[in-house]
């Protein structure tokens, strides 16, 4: 596995994506009525993103994705969470490059998530 992204980098980003993401209603709302531990999900997260962003393919996590996510999800709610990732994968310190290839892969999965 060529590195792309340190774990470093992806822990930078876990930790800035859910301070804003806990700040928002929808997902103050969201995480409490489904009892998230945000703690938890941050460990996911951050093995997760570390295995998506330095993977050839996205489409090999496409069914974690889609399993882990079977609840409802409003349009404006994905919309939301997509907006604040890209946000805060442009602000690493990080080569252009693998942002745009994160943003790629993420993108990707979220489209699947959406039309499954
Ligand atoms: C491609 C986009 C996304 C990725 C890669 C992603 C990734 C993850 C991962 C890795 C987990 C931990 C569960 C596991 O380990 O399988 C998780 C859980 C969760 N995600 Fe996402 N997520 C995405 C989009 C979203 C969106 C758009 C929402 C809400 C609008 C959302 C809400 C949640 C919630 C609520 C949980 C906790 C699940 C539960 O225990 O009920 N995610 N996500």
């Amino acid at each position: 596995m060529t590195e792309m992204i340190a774990q470093e980098s992806i822990n930078e980003l876990v930790d800035r994506f859910y301070d804003k993401l806990t700040k928002e209603q929808y997902f103050i709302e969201l995480f409490s009525k489904r009892e998230v531990n945000v703690e938890n999900l941050k460990n996911r997260q951050r093995e997760f993103l570390y295995k998506l962003a330095n993977t050839e393919a996205a489409n090999e996590h496409t069914n974690r994705v889609n399993r882990s996510h079977a609840f409802q999800m409003s349009r404006e709610g994905a919309e939301l969470w997509m907006n604040t990732v890209v946000e805060t994968i442009r602000e690493l310190e990080i080569e252009e490059e693998a942002k745009t290839m994160l943003i790629e892969k993420i993108q990707y999965l979220l489209k699947n998530l959406l039309h499954k």
